[in-house]
């Protein structure tokens, strides 16, 4: 029988469990987003392309990679969603999209460096003759790099790839800045930088339940398969990444989807489990002060239509003047509930045994090569 959530809350105010749950010391790396904010921010400055744009400037610019790698490339892509002066791509497969050629600028990021897809679609990109940049900390795509004498964005090793999410997001940003792709993102990085100190200690777990928005959610969730909502263009990529999240911190079957298009489609399939995910789904609608008043409207409609079909609706609202602030003041909540959902679930939120054997799996000699 599940425990109540004022038992979880309990749990999560306990300081020695938190702390067995925890043995590779997640919520210290949590702790330290301000500082990795800010030397992300130092690396951003610095991030330039030595030999500049090509005569008639890029076309389109492409990030290239997996999971925790891959997601700076979808906040790129939201945070300047309408201020790009390119379309933006983002790449998670082996190949390069048909377009991509000397007119692309091609990010090619994997924070081990090592991950397989990522390799091989900078393989394509070079054979393709793209603009390429790799950022990593290190691995085979800085050396592939190198060697096609092009321009590497070394950043910090020894992070899990999706907690150094600052020094892959940050680097791209300055990249595109520096090219004149995107606004100067300056005083935007600033505030995000100063708003995460605030956010650390408001989540932090000598912050008791009560007063501890991350520690509410998570206990919300024990026991559940959160399904999150974003807005497109919005908080689609937040949405994504609290997915992922749950996935990998928490070790929790998530899910997540976008609106508008998730009421031309998804919204049709709640009644047909009903009594199921009437016991085990609790959807989050993400909601940031951009949506606009037809999202809202629309929001509200699809809540009544599904709140019949969950356990819980609840909404998660961003905060910060500043649209960076207001995504990263999401992402570091989502961060933070995941670990303590973890916590909860009784698994360690750092490791991913089965993603590191399925890596090591199809590193070995397959039988039938
Ligand atoms: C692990 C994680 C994974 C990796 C992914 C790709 O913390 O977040 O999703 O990011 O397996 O590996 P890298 O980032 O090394 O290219």
């Amino acid at each position: 029988m599940a425990e109540k959530p004022h038992q979880d809350a309990d749990t999560l105010d306990d300081p020695g469990e938190v702390a067995r749950r925890d043995p590779n010391g997640m919520f210290t790396l949590l702790r330290r987003w301000p500082e990795q904010w800010k030397e992300a921010a130092a690396l951003a400055r610095e991030a330039r392309l030595p030999g500049g744009a090509p005569p008639g400037g890029f076309r389109h610019v492409v990030i290239s990679g997996m999971g925790g790698s891959a997601i700076g490339g979808d906040l790129l892509r939201s945070h300047l969603a309408d201020s790009l002066a390119v379309p933006l791509v983002v790449n998670r497969s082996y190949a390069c999209p048909g377009f991509v050629g000397p007119d692309t600028l091609f990010v090619a990021v994997s924070y081990s460096g090592n991950t397989e897809e990522t390799l091989a679609s900078l393989a394509d990109a070079l054979h393709r003759g793209a603009e390429v940049v790799g950022v990593t900390s290190g691995g085979a795509l800085g050396e592939e790099c190198r060697r096609a004498g092009k321009t590497v964005l070394i950043i910090p090793r020894g992070l899990p790839p999706r907690q150094a999410l600052g020094h892959l997001f940050l680097p791209a940003l300055g990249l595109l800045a520096g090219l004149g792709l995107a606004p100067d993102p300056s005083a935007a990085i600033e505030e995000t930088g100063k708003r995460m100190r605030e956010w650390v200690r408001a989540y932090g777990p000598e912050v008791p339940a009560r007063e501890n928005e991350a520690k509410r959610l998570a206990a919300s969730l024990r026991g559940r398969v959160p399904v999150v909502y974003g807005v497109q263009d919005r908080t689609d990529a937040v949405a994504l990444r609290w997915r992922g999240q749950f996935h990998e911190n928490s070790k929790n079957w998530a899910s997540s989807n976008v609106l508008p298009e998730l009421d031309h489609n998804e919204i049709n399939a709640w009644a047909s489990l009903s009594e199921l995910t009437r016991r085990c789904v609790t959807l989050i609608f993400l909601e940031d002060e951009e949506d606009g008043g037809r999202m809202v409207r629309r929001r509200e409609i699809t809540r009544e239509l599904i709140a019949p079909h969950v356990s819980a609706c609840l909404s998660v609202r961003s905060s910060g003047r500043c649209r960076l602030a207001r995504l990263f003041s999401l992402i570091v909540l989502g961060d933070f509930a995941s670990c303590y959902l973890a916590v909860l679930n009784r698994v360690d939120p750092l490791p991913v045994p089965v993603i590191e054997d399925l890596k090591k799996a199809l590193a070995a000699p397959s039988p039938t090569e």
